[in-house]
């Protein structure tokens, strides 16, 4: 049986910078596996390969199989392929709602006609659209107005709207750029259950992060990139102590990786739980 995702060999040079050069993982249905690795490794770029935003120079990309390397965005997602940013993007001017339910029109289609004129069916297929909404906000844990503008939700809520949104499209495969990014202790403990029980939907889940606590205690298996190059790939136990893994972090100046300066403060050493439980 193919994996629900499959990266082989892939490499993306923008000019002479090879921002991924050389990453092959895999990841099944209801499997967490994250990306880990200093800022401009290439983390991001792989993702916007995945998704077809950026085209590889070489390598493969197969969804349940299917090649989908050279395929378009709209065709990625359509195989159940749902993403979420490293700076939310959400509609900001629109309601929570309506954020949440624009990610259901992957799979609930409206009828020109129906739409045209307002037929009882169009106006099911909108209240389906509003109730399942309703649901993943519930899922992610929104207490937020629902009926305001997400730009005025709390930036951590607005993750949250994002994840929602990403889950209204129904995905197999869930990406997630750097979702603790600006989150406080309690909310990245919230994020963690988050993330146990989207994979409990079976949904497959690639993170990219940067708190190691959150990402040793969720990841079944771990990749390491460093300047585009997969250094290791392993579980959460034998990452931690690859020696190229401890060479890259040591010897890297990123103070949103080496938290402050500490490896074992990041929560990368036997700490790891802490980053997460701090506050428990
Ligand atoms: N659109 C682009 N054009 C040119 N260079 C890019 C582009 N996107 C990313 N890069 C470069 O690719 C490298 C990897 O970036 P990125 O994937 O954003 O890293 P990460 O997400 O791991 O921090 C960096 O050197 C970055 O400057
Ligand atoms: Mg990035």
């Amino acid at each position: 049986m193919s994996a629900l995702l499959e990266v082989a060999d892939l490499h993306l040079a923008f000019g002479g910078v090879k921002a991924v050069d050389g990453l092959s993982f895999d990841v099944g249905e209801a499997e967490i596996v994250s990306v880990i690795g200093p800022n401009g490794a290439g983390k991001t770029s792989a993702f916007n390969c995945i998704t077809g935003f950026y085209r590889p120079t070489s390598g493969r990309i197969t969804i349940g199989g299917a090649d989908v390397t050279r395929m378009r965005t709209s065709a990625i997602a359509a195989r159940g392929v749902s993403r979420t940013f490293q700076n939310v993007r959400l509609f900001g001017d629109l309601p929570v709602l309506d954020n949440v339910r624009a990610g259901t029109h992957l799979w609930l289609r409206q009828h020109v006609f129906d739409a045209l004129l307002h037929t009882p069916r169009y106006r099911r297929t909108e209240q389906e659209a509003t109730d399942e909404a309703h649901r993943w906000l519930d899922f992610v844990g929104l207490r937020g107005d629902r009926a305001g503008a997400a730009r005025n939700l709390p930036y951590g809520e607005q993750r949250r709207v994002e994840i929602a949104r990403a889950l209204a499209r129904r995905p197999q495969l869930l990406l997630l750029d750097e979702p603790a990014a600006g989150l406080n202790h309690g909310e990245k403990r919230e994020l963690l259950d988050l993330i146990r029980r989207i994979r409990e939907l079976g949904t497959g889940i690639v993170l990219i992060e940067h708190d190691m606590g959150l990402v040793m205690e969720v990841s079944e298996r771990v990749v390491v990139l460093n300047f585009g190059k997969e250094i290791a790939d392993g579980t959460p136990e034998q990452v931690r102590q690859d020696p190229a893994v401890i060479e890259a972090y040591l010897g890297s100046d990123d103070d949103e990786v080496s938290g402050d300066g500490g490896f074992g403060d990041s929560g990368f050493g036997d700490t790891g739980e802490e980053a997460v439980r701090a506050d428990a």
